[in-house]
């Protein structure tokens, strides 16, 4: 089944009344997670990430996943094949939301060329750019005025895909304490329609976050937030997913097994081809080789 025509409906957590709530990413294109420290927001997008990856093929949707906190949060899920990467540092994040940002632009060429001749437009795989500790990305963050440039970058371009990338279907999760005019400008923020506002610090900050107060109110539970989304005409109060290492180790243990086999495998064919090369190889390394034919490019 094309993967637009497949239920984005994802579970997000229950209420009070024991009811599942859903969010919808085939309506709502990009989100914002934003809460007071330990208040859930990471566990929240490691769910969602394991969530999809369990429920979707790389077909359907594909991760970059930029974790600010130097990788510690998300460095077992470079094992999913849906994962492009997990992006620990500032320019390596950079560089991750420009590459998303030009795949957006490439479908969009490719779609107006097809659509000038009448052609069918092919089905992409959804990219989801996964930001967690986002504030790390503010400008306003940077000690040296060239990371201040590296900064200004991000958001100039992550501004760009949460205007135009749902048709090209690039979407944005960007998660951050606070998200003030410093960390998010506002051109990005009132962009994001789809809020997962966790307990915040304050009245203010929860103003900052859902335009009113309230999410200072919630109960201090790690993983209680309020949902605001176009489509629900109240905020919901929802308890948030969890998925306890043990589990995640579970899954993801069989995917490390596979791909190291794969990886051995590999270097023997490679041995044996290395061989019978004379001097015609390419230079390209055996990761990359691998990475390009996971993400269909042409060497
Ligand atoms: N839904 C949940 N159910 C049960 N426990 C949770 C849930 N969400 C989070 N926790 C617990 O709360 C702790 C803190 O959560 P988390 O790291 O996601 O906070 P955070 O909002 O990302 O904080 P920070 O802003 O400092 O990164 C987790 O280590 C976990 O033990
Ligand atoms: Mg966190």
């Amino acid at each position: 089944m094309p993967s637009t025509l497949k239920n984005w409906r994802i579970p997000i957590g229950k209420t009070r009344y024991n009811q599942t709530v859903f969010c919808n990413f085939n309506k709502v294109h990009h989100w914002k997670v934003a809460g007071a420290t330990g208040s859930g927001k990471t566990e929240f997008l490691r769910y969602l990430v394991t969530y999809m990856c369990m429920k979707y093929s790389p077909d359907d949707v594909q991760f970059a996943i930029v974790d600010l906190k130097n990788g510690v949060s998300f460095a077992q899920f470079q094992w999913f094949p849906h994962v492009r990467g997990v992006y620990k540092t500032v320019p390596e994040a950079v560089s991750a939301i420009h590459a998303a940002h030009e795949t957006m632009v490439e479908r969009l060429q490719e779609v107006e060329r097809l659509r000038a001749v009448f052609q069918p437009e092919p089905v992409y795989p959804r990219l989801i750019v996964l930001i967690d500790e986002g504030g790390e990305l503010a400008p306003a963050n940077a000690v040296l005025d060239e990371d201040k440039e590296l900064r200004k970058a991000a958001m100039h371009l992550l501004s760009s895909v949460v205007r135009i990338g749902r048709e090209p279907r690039v979407n944005i999760i960007y998660g951050t304490q606070r998200p003030d005019n410093d960390t998010l400008p506002v051109s990005i923020r009132g962009q994001m329609e789809g809020v997962f506002c966790f307990r915040t610090e304050n009245e203010l900050d929860s103003k900052i976050v859902l335009r009113h107060e309230g999410a200072e109110k919630l109960p201090w539970i790690p993983g209680r937030y309020l949902y605001k989304s176009p489509l629900v005409k109240y905020d919901i109060e929802v308890q948030s997913p969890y998925i306890p290492d043990k589990v995640l180790r579970r899954i993801i243990q069989p995917l490390i097994r596979c791909e190291s086999q794969r990886t051995a495998t590999q270097q023997s064919d490679a041995m044996c081809t290395d061989n019978q090369m004379a001097d015609g190889d390419d230079g390209i390394g055996l990761e990359t080789r691998e990475k390009r034919r996971r993400w269909g490019r042409s060497e």
